[in-house]
């Protein structure tokens, strides 16, 4: 996209020759003679810079100066002076131009004004853009997991990195790691040097939403006062994330499915279409396919963003990543708080493998992190997890505790075994108990070994015997 300069000059020769010189290095020009003219296309053609001279016959450039600035704050100016007058030159500056260039001029030498005030205002944006997004980057490959589904998670980040596909969809329960995810798809992707914005759709109220993705146009209502540009143009060449976009109005998901098929926009009031080059990532915790059923979430919408489209799993259905993730946030937090802790008991651990975690990783980290401000000793243990979280593993040993397994099925009211009137084969009752203890404790062999008695060699060597794979109540 060519940057677009304005030049307003009154001297018909001068504004032809600048008009010349800029267009054959590539900018796109326009020409104002008057201040109103000035006004009309600063409006309409929205200029990254303006070539303003300081005597106009209907207006002072001081003044349009102003006025622009006010409008656009990004703007760039640079007013062209009379070289005798220093003075006007100098006011110029402390009111906000960027730079100035005396007549007459040389062509070349603005030029170089005009593509170095480009090069320092865009610089001055990296480094603001560098300065907001290090921390962001500085943790964008801590998305920690090795169950197969979190496996199929990285290669779909590496495949969306590598084909710059326009529209990602991440659909998950709360606390998954969808805004993790969204991060490192742009960080890993050809976008990564330039901005990732997000915003969250259901935050903000439906008449603001519009107003901060595609900006204004000054007077496009009562309150716009100046120019503004929203997030579509802000993150020009870099990623839109549009977190929970399943509480996105009807008549805003319309808008966004215009952008990505005609990769343009307008701002409000405004009447210049503006090309845009962004790739949006789009999130929800909600079934978008039920809400399409149910008329609250455009089907056509859906079926584009779903092109590319990456499912977390809830952590209940990958547990094998819960000690990967506490080791993390352990080391984590240590850091974070100068704290020493190495680790965590077999005994706590395991009530973390058994609960079910309806906050996901985010609950988990929590639930780390509250645990560790209690610790005094080296590794975390059970007494500083919450009693949600303890009481669960509690509640699941009760509701099948192994006096009442017994007495129920095998068992006699005196603690008697009885043996069935037609026999019983033992292998077959052994093989039935192993694959209930397993089952109950979701393939923790340890815990199984324990209810049953036997240490955890035998359990091996008896699975092993009877076929079992651990694969079946591993989660
Ligand atoms: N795989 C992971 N590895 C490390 N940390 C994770 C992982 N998944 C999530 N987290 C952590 O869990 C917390 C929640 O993650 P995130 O905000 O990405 O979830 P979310 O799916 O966007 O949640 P919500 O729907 O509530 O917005 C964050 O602190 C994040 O760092
Ligand atoms: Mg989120």
């Amino acid at each position: 996209m060519s940057k677009r300069v304005l030049i307003v000059d009154d001297e018909y020769l001068v504004s032809w020759s600048l008009e010349r010189a800029l267009s054959e290095v590539g900018y796109s020009v326009e020409v104002a003679a008057t201040g109103e003219e000035a006004r009309h296309k600063f409006e309409v053609f929205s200029p990254h810079v303006v070539l303003l001279d300081v005597r106009l016959p209907d207006a002072s450039g001081l003044n349009l100066l102003q006025e622009f600035k006010a409008q656009d704050k990004d703007v760039i100016i640079i007013m062209i002076t009379a070289y005798a007058d220093v003075d006007s030159a100098v006011q110029t500056l402390r009111d906000g131009a960027e730079d100035y260039v005396g007549k007459p001029f040389d062509l070349e030498n603005i030029k170089h004004t005009v593509g170095r005030a480009l090069e320092q205002k865009y610089l001055k944006q990296q480094v603001d853009f560098f300065h907001r997004e290090i921390r962001r980057k500085y943790t964008y490959d801590n998305l920690i997991g090795n169950s197969m589904a979190m496996i199929q998670v990285f290669k779909m980040i590496k495949v969306c990195g590598e084909t710059d596909a326009k529209t990602v969809l991440i659909l998950g329960e709360s606390g998954t790691g969808k805004e993790l995810t969204a991060n490192s798809i742009h960080f890993h992707s050809a976008r990564s040097e330039s901005p990732f914005i997000e915003i969250n759709c259901a935050a903000i109220p439906e008449n603001l939403l519009e107003n901060e993705l595609f900006g204004h146009e000054r007077g496009a209502y009562t309150d716009a006062v100046s120019r503004y540009r929203g997030i579509f143009e802000s993150a020009e060449g870099g990623t839109v994330f549009l977190d929970e976009i399943g509480d996105m109005p009807l008549a805003m998901q319309a808008k966004i499915l215009k952008v990505i098929d005609n990769k343009k926009f307008r701002r409000l009031g405004g009447r210049q279409e503006i090309e845009s080059d962004v790739r949006i990532i789009a999130a929800s915790n909600q079934d978008l396919l039920g809400l399409v059923g149910e008329k609250k979430f455009r089907g056509d919408l859906f079926f584009r963003l779903n092109v590319m489209n990456i499912p977390l799993p809830p952590l209940r259905e990958r547990k094998e990543d819960i000690p990967a993730l506490v080791n993390y946030f352990i080391e984590r937090l240590n850091q974070e708080y100068g704290s020493a802790i190495e680790g965590i008991s077999h005994e706590a651990l395991d009530c973390l493998m058994n609960y079910d975690w309806p906050g996901n990783v985010r609950e988990l980290r929590n639930a780390v992190e509250r645990a560790m401000m209690l610790e005094r000793g080296k590794l975390l243990s059970t007494e500083n997890f919450n009693q949600d979280i303890t009481g669960f593993a509690q509640k699941r040993d009760d509701a099948g505790s192994a006096d009442e397994f017994h007495q129920g099925v095998t068992k006699s009211n005196n603690g008697k075994i009885i043996l069935p009137p037609g026999g019983i084969a033992l292998e077959e009752v052994e093989r039935q108990l192993i694959r209930q203890a397993l089952e109950r404790y979701r393939g923790n062999q340890t815990r199984a070994a324990k209810c049953l008695r036997m240490t955890r060699d035998t359990l091996r060597y008896r699975m092993k015997k009877y076929d079992f794979q651990l694969q079946e109540w591993k989660m």
